[in-house]
């Protein structure tokens, strides 16, 4: 399956985070957030806990409004609400930390409920569709099971491909591997780096440093509600520029 499907105007990225401001009441989550992503683009957002780095991705995906600034996916600004919000939201594919997967339908259904009901795919094509996406992040044979039936990791491979069957043109995984027991964090960011080599644009908030190093272009560092510095991995994880993300970094590579 080609992952191409973007037809991003010449000189836009991707994902444009423009001067971004979210307030909850007095308090400032994202304070002028501006972040570009192009297409085929690996971004890993770090920082520490409360930085903001849910909340961007959640800005991007609209599951929150932003209280100033824009953000455009692939050329179009992202409606508050509405039906074309709807169809925007479904060119981001998101993964969280919990896999919020339906436990009453099988791991099949799962797959093909959205671009069914939201698509309007025929359901044997989204059927079909499904069973290559599953095969592709190694749960094929899990197909007509329930998800309580499968382990953390292959449930979390399964929300993958659930967001991937809405062939969608950017990927937000926010956290996805920390929910989960340590011999399944592997095999969840084998996936992530296979999607990532594939071309798929993606950002990802993770602590999973070799995830970072592998697999993003770039990573961005945010503190309180701001983002701080960008630089690729190497660059950042050798040469950190501001004295929080040194301090940061200190922290989180003793462990
Ligand atoms: N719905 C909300 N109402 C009020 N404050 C919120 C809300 N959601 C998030 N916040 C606050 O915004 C700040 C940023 O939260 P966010 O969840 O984006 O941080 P994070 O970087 O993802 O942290 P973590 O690493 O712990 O997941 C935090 O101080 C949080 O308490
Ligand atoms: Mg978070």
């Amino acid at each position: 399956m080609s992952l191409e499907n973007s037809g991003v105007p010449a000189g836009e990225p991707l994902v444009v985070v423009d001067h971004v401001v979210k307030h909850y009441g007095d308090f400032v989550a994202l304070n002028d957030v501006s972040l570009t992503v192009d297409k085929g683009e690996v971004v890993v957002l770090i920082g520490p806990s409360g930085s903001g780095k849910s909340t961007l991705c959640r800005t991007i995906n609209r599951l929150e409004t932003i209280t100033s600034g824009d953000i455009r996916i692939d050329g179009e600004s992202l409606p508050q609400e509405g039906r074309k919000l709807a169809a925007l939201r479904a060119e981001v594919g998101m993964v969280f930390q919990s896999f919020n997967l339906f436990s009453h339908k099988t791991i099949l259904d799962n797959v093909t409920l959205a671009p069914v009901k939201v698509k309007r795919m025929p359901k044997k094509e989204a059927e079909d569709l499904a069973h290559t996406l599953l095969d592709r992040v190694g749960v094929g044979a899990q197909a007509d099971k329930y998800p309580a039936q499968l382990s953390g990791g292959q449930q979390q491979r399964v929300a993958i491909a659930r967001a991937l069957a809405m062939q969608p043109k950017v990927m937000l995984f926010d956290e996805p591997t920390s929910a989960l027991d340590p011999e399944m964090i592997n095999e969840v960011l084998d996936v992530m780096v296979r999607l990532a080599a594939e071309g798929m644009t993606m950002i990802v908030v993770t602590h999973e440093m070799g995830f970072a190093r592998k697999a993003a272009d770039r990573v961005a560092f945010m503190s309180d509600g701001e983002i701080l510095e960008q630089a690729p991995p190497e660059e950042f994880f050798s040469r950190p520029r501001t004295d929080r993300a040194k301090d940061f970094l200190s922290k989180i590579l003793t462990h």
